[in-house]
């Protein structure tokens, strides 16, 4: 923090746009908090995935989806055996009803999804305004580690090859309408970013902050002696300079991030198969047997560490100082 807290607070009502920095908490969900302010789409997957995203009462009932004062679980239904004529295997796609501009969240998570076909993501984006608004990808993996941090932007948009990150870059230009809109994607430098190291660890932290400056995230596993105190403990404002190099960074120099980005919703989904984690190359480099669709429709059993356990998102709103 490099203001006075008097001259933070006169500096952040001149000052328009976010530059990062100390923020404070705007929105805290734990537990009940995702089946009050989050909505359940209850649709088939935009991303072609083999599932059924199921609507709230249909996933409380199957316990596709579970709260308790400290955990949300969110999970794909294990249990049923499908034919190829039936639409999908039950999942759940759950999002904020509060959208974001520039902000920092954080997510504590003991588990995510882990297993072959299993595509989970965390991550933002505005629905009805794909891709105007922008997207970022916090967490969106499938069976092969590690995680890949990207953002896909709806107009000219593309990072510098060398950039302070500890993370490595694998394509560099953030237009959807190029390259098969696979974006601008980083990949997170340790394997404990993904599933199985994740969970075996306790799971940890993603952190992402987008500012009009830079759109960064970082990573912390449950047991890293680096990870932030304000992060760790949940506190209700946060100093992203003291958090080190992100994992992903992505300057605006070669990209307007204020005009390709625009207020965000936060999303969690489970698919499984889909554009990315069903690509036969893809599904099969990751040691995965038969085809993709023919393993989720056969396999229920597959899919009992297909769940999300969050103990909280936090959404920090405001800018004090930078
Ligand atoms: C969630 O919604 C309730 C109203 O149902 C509201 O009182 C509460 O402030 C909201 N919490 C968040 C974090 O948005
Ligand atoms: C969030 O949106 C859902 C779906 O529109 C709605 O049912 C729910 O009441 C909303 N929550 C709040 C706190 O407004
Ligand atoms: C629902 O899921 C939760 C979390 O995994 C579990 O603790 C609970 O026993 C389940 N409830 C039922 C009725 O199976
Ligand atoms: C999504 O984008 C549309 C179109 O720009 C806008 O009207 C709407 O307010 C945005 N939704 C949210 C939740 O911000
Ligand atoms: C990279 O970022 C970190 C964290 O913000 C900073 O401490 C360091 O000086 C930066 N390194 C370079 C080469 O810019």
């Amino acid at each position: 923090m490099r203001f006075a807290l008097s001259s933070a607070f006169v500096f952040s009502t001149l000052v328009l746009e976010a530059l990062g920095g100390t923020w404070t908490i705007g929105d805290t969900y734990i537990g009940q908090d995702f089946l009050d302010n989050w909505t359940f789409e209850a649709e088939a997957d935009p991303t072609g995935g083999r599932v059924i995203y199921v609507d709230q009462s249909t996933a409380l009932a199957d316990n596709l989806t579970y709260v308790s004062s400290d955990t949300l679980i969110m999970r794909v239904d294990d249990t049923t055996t499908l034919t190829s004529s039936d639409a999908g295997r039950n999942s759940v796609r759950i999002k904020s009803n509060t959208s974001y501009n520039y902000h920092a969240v954080v997510i504590d998570a003991r588990h995510m999804p882990e297993g072959c076909a299993t595509w989970p993501a965390f991550w933002e984006t505005n629905d009805s305004d794909w891709p105007t608004a922008g997207e970022v990808d916090i967490v969106s993996v499938n069976s092969v580690p590690p995680n890949l941090v990207s953002l896909h932007v709806g107009s000219t948009c593309s990072m510098p090859s060398s950039r302070n990150e500890t993370g490595a870059p694998q394509t560099n230009d953030c237009d959807v309408n190029t390259d098969g809109n696979d974006g601008c994607g980083v990949e997170n430098p340790t394997d404990n970013s993904f599933g199985p190291d994740f969970n075996s660890a306790g799971g940890g932290w993603y952190a992402m902050e987008r500012t009009a400056d830079s759109v960064s995230v970082w990573f912390w596993s449950r047991t890293d002696s680096t990870v932030p105190t304000d992060v760790s403990s949940g506190a209700s404002s946060i100093d992203t300079d003291n958090w080190g190099t992100p994992a992903a960074y992505f300057p605006n120099t070669d990209c307007d991030l204020s005009s390709v980005f625009s207020a965000n919703n936060i999303i969690f989904d489970i698919t499984l198969c889909g554009d990315w984690a069903g690509q036969s190359s893809v599904y099969s480099s990751a040691g995965c047997p038969d085809t993709c669709e023919d393993y989720v429709n056969e396999n229920p059993s597959a899919f009992s560490d297909a769940y999300w356990d969050v103990a909280a998102v936090r959404v920090y709103t405001t800018e004090t100082s930078s």
